[in-house]
């Protein structure tokens, strides 16, 4: 017993001496353990009551939306899952439970949004919607701005931006009744700007509407947070789909444009997408599902989550870099057009 009690003194005395010679180290170090400390254990407090509380999730075919419906379910919510397909619900329910239930919705077509919430309203009835999870979305027509016309722009823009803010009004009222949660799934390419298309202006938009949906609802007890993943493999990133798309915009191409790309252009452009995105695209989906759960489960939802390395280690601190640093990272990564100043001026001096 002496003896701890010496060990004791010795340490304390010590530790005595450490402060005196450096108090506003001691200082700082001690008040940022205790704020990491507070923060966790924040961020670590749940929701009491799960059972009796529906949350609503569109795009549940297939990804990220259909592996939180199942995980939800499991967890006891009341799981509302909307599928673009009838297949897709037929699926889904084949591999949970009747008591999952499965609603038809195309997010770009105010009918189908209408019946949905219809649909929700009468499950829910005086308890109101506890979670709406805006999850549907797709990337395609992706690739070079000038290869675009509107119409692609159109076709991206109608379901990731558009379709997620009438869904959003349509089910604010349910919302409120149940002081319930919203969770918009954006992109790193939110934050970061690359590949021409509507995709990023989409992902872009989504995280300026759920800022002013945070601020505006949280009078009402209504939260808001925005999902960040970076690259994962689902029917989104699907380099199938994607080269497809890029085949249909490369052969409708004007002859000058074409020119000022090159013949290899086409080439080296699909072989370099196809080695970024396998070496990006990450398989563990559930890493973006957790951050969703996080959401809808935690006592203090978090504002913006960023979801997966690249997003957490690479996307979002090069979004914060000075536009010079990320211009000269994604030109090394991109191919280079024949028209470009570098190869033609090269051109030049070899002739
Ligand atoms: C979704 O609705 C839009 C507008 O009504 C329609 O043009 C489109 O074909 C629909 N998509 C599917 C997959 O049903």
């Amino acid at each position: 017993m002496a003896l701890q009690n010496e060990a004791q003194d010795d340490w304390f005395e010590r530790f005595k001496e450490f402060c005196m010679v450096n108090p506003i180290l001691m200082g700082t170090l001690t008040s940022v353990v205790f704020l990491i400390v507070c923060w966790t254990i924040r961020d670590s407090l749940k929701i009491k009551d799960v059972r009796e509380k529906y949350v609503f999730i569109t795009g549940c075919d297939s990804g990220f939306g259909n592996l939180l419906a199942q995980r939800l379910h499991k967890r006891g919510f009341g799981v509302i899952a909307a599928c673009l397909t009838e297949k897709g619900s037929q699926d889904l329910k084949a591999c949970t439970s009747p008591a999952l239930r499965t609603v038809i919705l195309n997010v770009t077509n105010p009918r189908s949004i209408a019946n949905a919430v219809e649909y929700v309203a009468s499950e829910t009835g005086k308890k109101g919607l506890f979670g709406l999870v805006n999850n549907a979305g797709r990337a395609t027509p992706i690739g070079p701005t000038d290869w675009l016309d509107m119409e692609d722009f159109h076709r991206v823009l109608d379901v990731n931006l558009i379709g997620l803010i009438e869904v959003t009004l349509k089910f604010l009222p349910l919302l409120k009744k149940a002081q319930g949660r919203v969770v918009n799934v954006a992109s790193v390419m939110g934050r970061l700007a690359f590949g021409g298309g509507g995709y990023c202006l989409s992902k872009c938009g989504v995280e300026s509407f759920s800022d002013s949906l945070r601020r505006d609802m949280q009078y009402f007890g209504v939260k808001v947070s925005i999902i960040e993943p970076g690259f994962f493999k689902t029917g989104v990133t699907s380099l199938d789909v994607i080269e497809k798309d890029l085949n249909r915009l490369w052969n409708r191409l004007a002859p000058e444009v074409k020119c000022s790309y090159g013949d290899k252009y086409f080439d080296k452009y699909l072989k370099i997408q196809r080695l970024s995105m396998n070496t990006f695209c990450d398989a563990d989906i559930s890493k973006v599902t957790n951050c969703m759960e996080h959401a809808l489960i935690a006592r203090y939802p978090r504002t913006r989550y960023g979801a997966g390395w690249d997003a957490k280690l690479f996307w979002l601190p090069l979004s914060y870099a000075p536009a010079v640093v990320a211009d000269k990272m994604l030109k090394l990564i991109l191919p280079r057009p024949l028209g470009s100043k570098r190869v033609l001026s090269k051109n030049q001096v070899d002739v």
